[in-house]
């Protein structure tokens, strides 16, 4: 939405037209500045795609970090590898009609081919290969049938591991339920949900407002566990939320008390507004098909109640940077702490 400044209704005439009124222009410029962080995109591991959306050979545009990028998956069924879209000879977009070659992607527009660390290893019409041609690779692992991409804003490594989560190899657990959403906020806002312990009485209803019981961060890993009464059919039970962060683009979830359930959550900013949420749930399985799916159903309506319930207030919001709370609020300083490390600059 364009905002125009209000302008005195006296004011002297100004040269309009061509590149337009430089006031209104200014105006129109303006950023929303709902939060003052949103156009520094963190660094971290994020989920950029299920493993099984990319078979071999695949070749995906997407767009994250307010870059252009192609992930891409070798032929042979090897590794997939995710770099910036453009290529590095006149700038066609690899992810439009590049063509994966064994273990490289060749360009549609001259056909030129770069391997999965970006170097230009083919030009069919020349017998040399152009050593200075690169497109811009980042680190990709994948871990729980995820494929997660490091993002740092300098290109650095990483500077972590991303933690095994044992649920996805266990038998006793399900596969993954997974919803996505593309919403209007950023990263740190939906984060700072999880530390918020109020709002889930007055925005998801919940029994009582959880208790935190323990609250611990080292380096890059957050760690937050509460009491909730979890609503029931039979009524209120008590249960807890355990959650292990690693920056924004890595939270594992565990709930327990009533059926042990496993969520992997990664939030990746797309640009200033707009971010990609993906859920994915497991909870163990309880010995027939037919309960499984009635928890199941059970989990998607509620999760996906609580996003919608959310959802208007991450949209319209802003960020206080000087928060007036109250006792029984959560851990807000210490979480605003904690992710003034994933900000590169
Ligand atoms: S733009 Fe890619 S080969 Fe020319
Ligand atoms: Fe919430």
């Amino acid at each position: 939405m364009t905002h125009v400044q209000d302008r005195p209704t006296t004011a002297a005439p100004r040269a309009t037209g061509g590149l337009g009124d430089p006031l209104e222009l200014a105006a129109r410029n303006r950023p929303r500045q709902r939060f003052p962080f949103s156009d520094k995109m963190p660094l971290g591991w994020y989920q950029v795609a299920y493993s099984d959306e990319l078979l071999p050979g695949d070749v995906v545009p997407l767009a994250y970090w307010k870059r252009d990028l192609v992930l891409w998956r070798e032929a042979d069924g090897g590794d997939a590898h995710l770099m910036d879209a453009f290529c590095a000879h006149l700038g066609a977009h690899l992810g439009y009609g590049g063509v994966v070659e064994g273990d490289a992607i060749r360009c549609p527009f001259h056909h030129w081919c770069f391997d999965g660390g970006g170097s230009c290893v083919d030009i069919p019409y020349s017998d040399k290969v152009n050593r200075k041609a690169h497109v811009g690779t980042y680190p990709v692992q994948e871990k729980a049938g995820i494929v997660w991409a490091w993002f740092h804003p300098n290109g650095d490594e990483p500077a972590w591991d991303i933690p095994d989560v044992p649920e996805y190899a266990d038998e006793d657990y399900t596969d993954y339920h997974r919803f996505e959403w593309t919403l209007r906020s950023s990263p740190q806002e939906l984060g700072e949900n999880q530390v918020d312990i109020a709002h889930f009485k007055y925005i998801h209803g919940t029994v009582v407002v959880p208790e935190l019981l323990e609250t611990h961060i080292d380096g890059p890993h957050s760690h937050v566990r509460t009491e909730h009464k979890f609503d029931t059919p039979i009524g209120p039970q008590p249960g807890h939320i355990q959650s292990d962060s690693y920056g924004f683009g890595y939270a594992v979830v565990r709930f327990s008390g009533i059926v042990d359930t496993c969520l992997v959550t990664s939030c990746i900013p797309i640009d200033e507004e707009f971010v990609h949420l993906r859920f994915s749930f497991m909870h163990k399985k309880l010995g027939d098909a037919k309960a499984d799916s009635t928890v199941a159903d059970h989990l998607i309506a509620d999760i996906r109640r609580q996003i919608e319930e959310d959802t208007p207030i991450w949209e319209h919001k802003a960020y206080v940077d000087k928060p007036a709370l109250a006792d029984g609020d959560g851990p807000f300083t210490a979480y605003r702490k904690y992710v003034r490390q994933f900000y590169a600059d």
